[in-house]
């Protein structure tokens, strides 16, 4: 995540920068640094921690000056200390900047200014781009932004300024990014909440955007430096609604986040151009012959997805397990064992206890988790962050889909380490995943949204519903009646779409909407049978279908399409419809989305 601030104007820059950061905590609280221009040179203060490390600091020793920029890290390259904290600056200083987002060619970028004879003090992807700028620059900053970001492939935001010129500059791709404009007086920020306290005008800059600030205002360009229009919008929020970005809802917020939350779960990891998956965990691939995964809830249904992956793509097997199930069934456990925790919060009591049995027994641990520093990740032996960023809706959205996608991250490197899938598979899949991002995206047109909020007002006084999926997609089914019961407390129950007829098909009447996941996979035409044998006792048929199916409608009631994409990542697509199903319910029920009922956000009790 991170959150990224900037300034100039007539006012003192370091109070300003650091009360849009305090709005900005949410983004990551890992570091906080800042850097205040004051026409001769740009001083920089950062400390690993809380942005009270840094508030606290800057009470002795304040920075004067008027323009500046600052930033709040959710660390993703290097561990977060001070000297990875940003801003980043050139080894004489002149030059720097704040990011938010992955550079994805950070580490063949720092070959070549290595050979060139630039000297690096940070292990962040970030501090590549300070120097790129710096072998640009030839006395104009704006020029060099341009030429140095033409190399650079990834997501960013990212402001820059030099000690030479009254300017900042700023540019975003993928990462958040709006603009203040004040009177006399200029501000960014990754989002609106930063800046409520001094502007209500406000420019979301888009993606390809560079914009150039001084005293006279601000310019806006694409990446080619064409001038480019973008409208000021006046911002009416109230403070509630401004933390919540504009949305109804954290969880809404967060399912909306899902493209940011995948392009830092996988795009730092996954190589295109070499084909490949590089994993920042120290776990030696050939040390186990045996996974056990242990998670409670939608953490649960992340860990059977990737049951499905490990064992398909990596050929390892799995034994999955609730987590309060786990630690007292005895599993046999040996030290070729590798137990895997998934957890959002690294709290979950029932996860953790499980894990320390898996310990006991010899097994080694890895965490695949989301809040940074949390007891599972002090506790495991190795923790593969999802870097989804700060979920605070009781329902979790992007963690579940940035979860699954670290699981097929680690089967996709398992497969490619222990050889079990091809070189050519490898590189197919690695592109394909690369997509995600964009998928999700997709997934959340406004078209997709109207057409499931029809659908969920149509049918949101069922008193029950059902779920089917098969094969990967069959946690997707299960994830999919966990959150509309959680949210809309309609009663909502999972199967294996093949499983139905064994019992659940008894339920079937012409009251009970029945959601079957059935895109595109090997297993399509028997889910079709099963869906077949649904509508045959009337039940009304919800088919979840890939983009161009035409053929299938005739069997649904309704049919909600998702973007086409390989079986093996279309669980994270196809997670995204029931997301916004269970919150479109919810909504017309009236329910509090957020604080559902009973529920609590991280249960650390057994
Ligand atoms: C449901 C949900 C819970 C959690 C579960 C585990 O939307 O959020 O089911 O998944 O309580 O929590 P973590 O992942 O923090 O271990």
């Amino acid at each position: 995540m991170c959150g990224i601030v900037g300034y100039i104007g007539p006012n003192n820059a370091q109070d300003i920068l650091i009360s849009g950061l305090s709005k900005l905590e949410y983004r990551g609280y890992d570091s906080a640094g800042i850097a205040v221009g004051d026409g001769a040179c740009i001083a920089t203060r950062k400390k690993a921690g809380k942005l009270a490390n840094l508030t606290a600091d800057l009470e002795h020793s304040p920075l004067p000056g008027t323009f500046g920029i600052g930033h709040t890290r959710w660390a993703t390259h290097g561990p977060p200390n001070d000297t990875n904290s940003h801003p980043h600056a050139t080894e004489n200083g002149d030059i720097v900047l704040v990011h938010n987002g992955i550079i994805e060619n950070y580490l063949e970028l720092k070959e070549g200014l290595l050979e060139r004879g630039h000297q690096f003090r940070s292990d962040t992807d970030s501090e590549v781009v300070a120097h790129l700028i710096e072998e640009a620059y030839v006395g104009n900053l704006e020029e060099a932004v341009r030429a140095a970001l033409a190399k650079v492939r990834g997501a960013y935001a990212l402001v820059v300024t030099h000690k030479d010129h009254r300017e900042i500059v700023a540019a975003r791709t993928v990462s958040p990014l709006v603009m203040g404009v004040g009177e006399g007086e200029m501000f960014l920020a990754s989002d609106v909440p930063a800046l409520l306290n001094y502007t209500r005008q406000m420019v979301f800059i888009q993606d390809g955007d560079m914009v150039i600030l001084n005293d006279d205002g601000y310019r806006i360009t694409d990446m080619q430096g064409h001038p480019v229009q973008r409208e000021v919008e006046t911002i009416d929020w109230d403070a509630e609604a401004a933390e919540k970005g504009g949305y109804d809802a954290y969880m809404q917020k967060e399912i909306f986040e899902q493209p940011q939350a995948l392009s830092n779960t996988l795009l730092g990891r996954l190589h295109d151009d070499q084909g490949s998956v590089e994993l920042d965990i120290e776990l030696d691939p050939n040390s186990f012959d045996r996974i056990h995964i242990v998670a409670c809830g939608t953490a649960y249904y992340a860990g059977m997805v990737g049951k499905y992956l490990l064992e398909q793509l990596a050929r390892v097997p799995v034994e999955l397990d609730v987590a309060s199930e786990y630690r007292y069934r005895e599993p046999v456990v040996t030290d070729r064992t590798l137990a895997i925790a998934v957890s959002q919060s690294g709290e979950t009591i029932d996860t953790l206890e499980g894990m320390r049995e898996a310990m006991r027994g010899g097994a080694q641990t890895l965490g695949i988790i989301n809040a940074k520093g949390s007891s599972m990740t002090r506790e495991l032996d190795h923790t593969l962050y999802v870097h989804a960023g700060p979920e605070i809706g009781v329902a979790s959205t992007k963690a579940y889909t940035s979860m699954v996608s670290a699981f097929l991250l680690l089967a996709l490197w398992l497969g490619q380490q222990r050889g079990t899938l091809s070189k050519e598979e490898v590189a197919r899949l690695v592109h394909e995943a690369r997509a995600l991002p964009r998928l999700i995206s997709e997934a959340l047109s406004d078209d997709r949204l109207g057409r499931v909020r029809e659908v969920a007002q149509k049918y949101h006084q069922a008193r029950d519903y059902l779920f089917l999926g098969r094969g990967v997609n069959n946690p997707t089914a299960y994830e999919g009646a966990l959150k509309l019961k959680e949210i809309s407390y309609i009663h909502a129950e999972a199967y294996a779409a093949g499983e139905m007829k064994h019992g659940p098909i008894a339920l079937i009447d012409e009251h009970l909407p029945v959601v079957v996941v059935a895109t595109e996979s090997r297993l399509l035409e028997k889910t079709i049978s099963n869906v077949q044998e649904v509508r045959a006792r009337g039940g009304r048929v919800i088919l979840i279908l890939s983009d161009g199916d035409t053929e299938n409608v005739q069997h649904a009631e309704d049919v909600l399409y998702v973007p086409r994409c390989d079986e093996m990542i279309s669980p994270i697509v196809n997670a995204v419809p029931m997301q916004l199903l269970a919150y479109y319910t919810a909504e017309t029920l009236g329910k509090d989305v957020d604080k559902p009922r009973n529920l609590a956000k991280s249960v650390t009790v057994e």
